[in-house]
């Protein structure tokens, strides 16, 4: 009998039909929060200067008509959460952002790896402080937003070779799209060349006698992230080398300790910058004889 009443009810609840109640009756109770909030970009322009119907909603633009949140806050279901222990699915919550903001850098948001896997626009913004300079981000910076879920590359970026990204000169996002694109690994270039392009042109030649590797992808001999070998190389020279030059001759020597330079045979290409002491335009060459990239 109790069982039923309590369906009943909750029944009724939901027909209940929900309304806005506006911005300053949220304030009553949220006041702290409220304050906060209104020193964020989209209270400004929601609370000041509202360019459409959704937009002067307020709080409820994103939170959704709160007239039955007010008849009783302990609902759950009565206001879309995005805190982690809502009730409101994921998509649910993201479709009150994607609202206002599908399109421009969202263009490849539905079915990119972060969307399928769950992820929430609140996972990566909390609209409701500064609590960053700009974007609204929920961690002070582009870096640290990535690094809750992506610890692999946090301790890539503390190797001894490492792009400047800890020191503040790039971030994931000079990279990656976290929003979603056409390429692999959510690049914000069509290909891994491309995307290194943008900072290292004078990679891109045009050259004489192209090296196939570099074409390909740069990641084929670097690791974008961070190595512990010199120049952020995948494995130390010659052996680098060596996983693809193994057909006869001289670049396919096995090596041992009295080749090295304090041994008693030093051997050229196991010192310095090993086989690039004579192949040192390993990028690419634009000189007449350059076909093997000595110069
Ligand atoms: C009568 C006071 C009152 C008013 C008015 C009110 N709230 Fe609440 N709200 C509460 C209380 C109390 C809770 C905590 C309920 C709980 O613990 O489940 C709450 C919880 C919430 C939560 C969930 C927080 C979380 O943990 O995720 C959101 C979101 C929220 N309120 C938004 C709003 C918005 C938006 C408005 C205006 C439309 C509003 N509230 C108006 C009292 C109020
Ligand atoms: C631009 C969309 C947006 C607007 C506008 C907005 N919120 Fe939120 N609100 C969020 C998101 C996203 C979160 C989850 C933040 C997080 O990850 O902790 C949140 C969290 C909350 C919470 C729970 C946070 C906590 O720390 O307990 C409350 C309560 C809340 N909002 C109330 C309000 C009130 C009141 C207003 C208006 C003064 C408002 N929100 C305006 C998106 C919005
Ligand atoms: C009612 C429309 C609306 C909704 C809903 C909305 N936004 Fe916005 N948002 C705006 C407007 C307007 C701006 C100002 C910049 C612009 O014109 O694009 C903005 C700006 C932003 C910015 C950039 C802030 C900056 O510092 O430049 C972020 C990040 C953002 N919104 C995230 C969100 C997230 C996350 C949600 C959902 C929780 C959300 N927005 C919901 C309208 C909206
Ligand atoms: C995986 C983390 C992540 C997720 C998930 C995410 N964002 Fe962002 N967002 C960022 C970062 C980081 C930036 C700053 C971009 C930059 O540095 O150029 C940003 C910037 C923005 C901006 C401001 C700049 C612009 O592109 O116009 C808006 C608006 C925005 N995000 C909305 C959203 C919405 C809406 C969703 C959910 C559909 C979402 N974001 C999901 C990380 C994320
Ligand atoms: C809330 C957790 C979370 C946050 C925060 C987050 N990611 Fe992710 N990310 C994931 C998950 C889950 C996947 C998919 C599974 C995997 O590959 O680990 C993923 C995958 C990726 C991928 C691989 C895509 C592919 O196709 O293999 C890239 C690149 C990426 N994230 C970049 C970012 C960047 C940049 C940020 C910060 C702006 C970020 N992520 C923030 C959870 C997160
Ligand atoms: C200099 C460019 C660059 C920067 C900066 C960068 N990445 Fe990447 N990332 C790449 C490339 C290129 C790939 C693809 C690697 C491949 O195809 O093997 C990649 C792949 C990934 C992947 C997929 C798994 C993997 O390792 O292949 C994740 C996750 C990821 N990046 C997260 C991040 C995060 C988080 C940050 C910021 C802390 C970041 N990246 C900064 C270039 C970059
Ligand atoms: C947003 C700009 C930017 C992008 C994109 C970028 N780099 Fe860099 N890269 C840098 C900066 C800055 C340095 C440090 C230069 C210095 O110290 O003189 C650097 C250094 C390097 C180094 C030398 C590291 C060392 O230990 O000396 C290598 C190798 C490298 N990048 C490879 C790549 C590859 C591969 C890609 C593409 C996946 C890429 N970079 C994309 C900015 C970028
Ligand atoms: C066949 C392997 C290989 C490929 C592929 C490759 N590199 Fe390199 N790269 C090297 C080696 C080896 C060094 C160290 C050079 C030295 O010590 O002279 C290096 C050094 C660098 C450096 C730092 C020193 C310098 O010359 O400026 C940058 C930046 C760089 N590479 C970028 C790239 C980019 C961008 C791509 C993709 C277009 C790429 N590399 C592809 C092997 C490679
Ligand atoms: C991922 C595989 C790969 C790696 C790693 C690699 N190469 Fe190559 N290399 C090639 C391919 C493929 C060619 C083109 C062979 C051809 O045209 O017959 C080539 C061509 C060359 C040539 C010109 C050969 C000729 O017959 O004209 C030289 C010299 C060379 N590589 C040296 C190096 C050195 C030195 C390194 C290490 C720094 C290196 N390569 C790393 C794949 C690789
Ligand atoms: C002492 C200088 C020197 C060093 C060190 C060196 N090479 Fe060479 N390499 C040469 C010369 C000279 C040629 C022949 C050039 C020609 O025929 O024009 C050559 C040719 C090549 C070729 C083209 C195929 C061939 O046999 O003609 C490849 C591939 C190559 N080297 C790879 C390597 C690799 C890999 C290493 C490191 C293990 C290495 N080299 C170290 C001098 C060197």
């Amino acid at each position: 009998m109790i069982f039923v009443i309590t369906i009943t009810f909750s029944n009724m609840l939901h027909a209940q039909e929900k309304n806005y109640i506006g911005t300053q009756v949220c304030s009553t109770c949220h006041n702290d929060l409220s304050n906060h909030w209104s020193h964020t970009l989209h209270a400004k322009i929601f609370l000041n200067n509202p360019r459409n119907e959704i937009e002067a909603r307020g709080c409820e633009s994103c939170h959704g008509p709160g007239s039955q949140h007010l008849a009783d806050p302990t609902v759950s279901e009565s206001i879309i959460r995005f805190t982690s222990n809502s009730n409101s699915s994921v998509g649910v919550q993201n479709q009150a952002c994607l609202q206002c903001h599908t399109g421009g850098d969202r263009m490849h948001w539905m079915s990119s790896v972060h969307e399928s896997n769950d992820i929430a626009c609140a996972d990566c913004h909390n609209p409701m402080a500064n609590y960053s300079t700009v974007n609204l981000l929920s961690k002070n910076n582009v870096n640290e937003t990535c690094f809750t879920c992506h610890k692999e590359q946090r301790s890539q970026f503390n190797r001894r070779s490492h792009m400047p990204l800890n020191e503040g000169k790039i971030s994931c996002t000079n990279c990656h799209n976290p929003h979603g694109s056409i390429s692999d690994s959510l690049l914000i270039a069509d290909t891994v060349n491309q995307t290194c392009f943008q900072c290292h042109a004078e990679k891109r030649g045009p050259f004489l006698f192209e090296h196939a590797p570099v074409t390909d992808s740069c990641v084929n001999c670097h690791e974008p992230h961070g190595s512990n070998h010199e120049k952020l190389l995948l494995t130390a020279r010659p052996m680098l080398c060596q996983q693809c030059h193994t057909s006869i001759g001289h670049m396919n020597d096995l090596f041992t300790r009295g080749n090295l330079a304090t041994g008693s045979r030093p051997d050229a290409r196991l010192i310095g910058r090993s086989c690039q002491n004579c192949h040192s335009q390993i990028h690419g060459s634009n000189h007449p004889g350059g076909a093997k990239f000595q110069r």
